[in-house]
């Protein structure tokens, strides 16, 4: 396939030179077109020596081959990597005063931007708007990873793992590859519809950013023993992966991290870490699915040294052997404060998660449909459990409860990947 590796001027240069590796070894026909200021950072004979062809970042080379207008045409992926704030804003407006935005202009092809910058330069406006606009046109922004920046300082603005970007750029291709008679070209808004279609990655979330928490919260009692629960994360993490399959911008938050390429990913390991990041990730979001299992209590203090068998030295010489008293105190519940505090228009979309059993008092279905009253989210998704029923399974049953709606949604026993684009199909039309 002809891929056109875009880079800019960011110091993240240096690790499109192993992206570049990943693809030409894939067997893909890879043009580098850097940006001026790309090179700067890696020079032109590199990108030369490990694509094989001639780089050039203007208009006027070559002029006879028209390559400003070529590349783009015959590419089958353009991916550019990294995209600092000044190409996004400049691919945002339609600027064309240099070779690689030329290309974007002339692609019609999926394109793939992942942006690398610091975090202040990210989280600005401008560039936010930049990536929405940039993301309703069709680009696939590969949100930057957290981590380690240039210097000493730390957050979101890391260029994902090149290994990463090329499962980005392979997925993109076949996914082309299999639809090419119906892609929608890169410069034309996807089509924003919960079909079926749609739901196995026609790009019904295409631009929305959508933030998922996973996995069971571990409240620590001392270093080497906490308080946990069995959730395995498995759907949260299905729910994430068909998110950005669709089109989304994907915050994962989860206390059972795994490499997800494309997928932002906060590791996190309490209720109250969660609690931070999920809020923070919820500030600039268009959907919050809670779908982790938050530990409702947890130790009232933390004990900095192992909580020894035997404690305290008894007035009489001997040791107190009987078991400690552990107090507990409440968590905040995160679902509660999310809706407590959204307002306005632009307030995101909010999924919860609920595990019920029926009783003398009511039915599953009962007990659900009041749980969704009382903790004020769009939509909760309920899950049957019983002792048949295995946490850390592949296959789930659920029903998805709409505040809109009187009727629940009976979805399975399915995979957790079909459960969840059944959630987003239910989603997808509220956003
Ligand atoms: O009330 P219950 O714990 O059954 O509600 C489950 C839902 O609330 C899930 O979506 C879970 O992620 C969320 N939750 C939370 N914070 C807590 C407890 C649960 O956000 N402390």
């Amino acid at each position: 396939m002809r891929v056109v590796l875009g880079v800019a001027g960011g110091i993240a240069a240096y690790k499109a030179c192993s992206l570049l590796r990943l693809l030409a070894e894939a067997g893909h026909d890879v043009t580098v077109v850097p940006t001026a200021a790309a090179l700067r950072f890696v020079g032109a004979p590199t990108w030369a020596a490990l694509s094989g062809k001639p780089v050039s970042t203007d208009v006027w080379s070559d002029v006879h081959e028209v390559p400003h207008v070529r590349l783009g045409q015959e590419a089958d992926l353009v991916v550019v990597a990294p995209a600092t704030a000044d190409l996004l804003a400049r691919a945002a407006t339609g600027q064309a005063d240099d070779l690689l935005t030329n290309v974007l202009l002339t692609a019609r092809c999926p394109v793939v931007m992942a942006p690398a910058m610091h975090t202040e330069m990210w989280d600005h406006p401008a560039t936010q708007a930049n990536v929405a606009t940039l993301s309703e046109r069709g680009v696939h922004v590969v949100p930057p990873a957290s981590g380690r920046l240039t210097g000493k300082d730390t957050g979101p603005g890391r260029l994902p793992d090149p290994e990463e970007l090329y499962a980005v750029c392979e997925r993109e291709l076949a996914r082309s590859a299999s639809a090419s008679a119906s892609v929608a070209p890169a410069g034309a808004a996807a089509p924003a519809t919960p079909s079926a279609d749609a739901a196995r990655g026609g790009g019904d979330l295409t631009g929305r950013r959508v933030v998922v928490s996973a996995g069971g919260t571990r409240e620590p009692l001392d270093p080497v023993r906490f308080l946990g629960n069995r959730s395995s994360g498995k759907q949260g993490h299905a729910l994430a992966v068909a998110a950005a399959a669709r089109g989304a911008l994907v915050t994962l938050v989860t206390s059972a991290p795994t490499d997800v390429p494309g997928i932002d990913i906060v590791p996190v390991e309490t209720a109250l870490q969660m609690r931070e990041a999920v809020l923070e990730a919820a500030a600039r979001s268009d959907v919050v699915v809670m779908a982790a299992a938050v530990a409702d209590f947890r130790p009232a203090t933390y004990a900095p040294s192992k909580i020894k068998k035997t404690h305290d030295v008894q007035a009489d010489g001997g040791e107190d052997d009987s078991a400690p008293t552990i107090t507990l105190v409440r968590n905040p519940d995160i679902l509660a404060e999310l809706v407590a505090t959204r307002g306005g228009a632009s307030s995101p979309v909010i999924v919860g998660f609920a595990a019920e059993t029926g009783d003398a008092e009511g039915s599953v279905l009962e007990h659900a449909r009041a749980k969704l009253e009382r903790k004020g989210c769009d939509v909760l998704v309920v899950n049957e459990v019983g002792e048949d029923r295995t946490f850390g399974a592949d296959d789930n049953t659920v029903t998805i409860l709409r505040r809109v709606s009187d009727e629940g949604i009976e979805v399975g026993p399915a995979s957790k990947a079909a459960v969840s684009d059944a959630v987003w199909d239910v989603v997808a039309p509220l956003l």
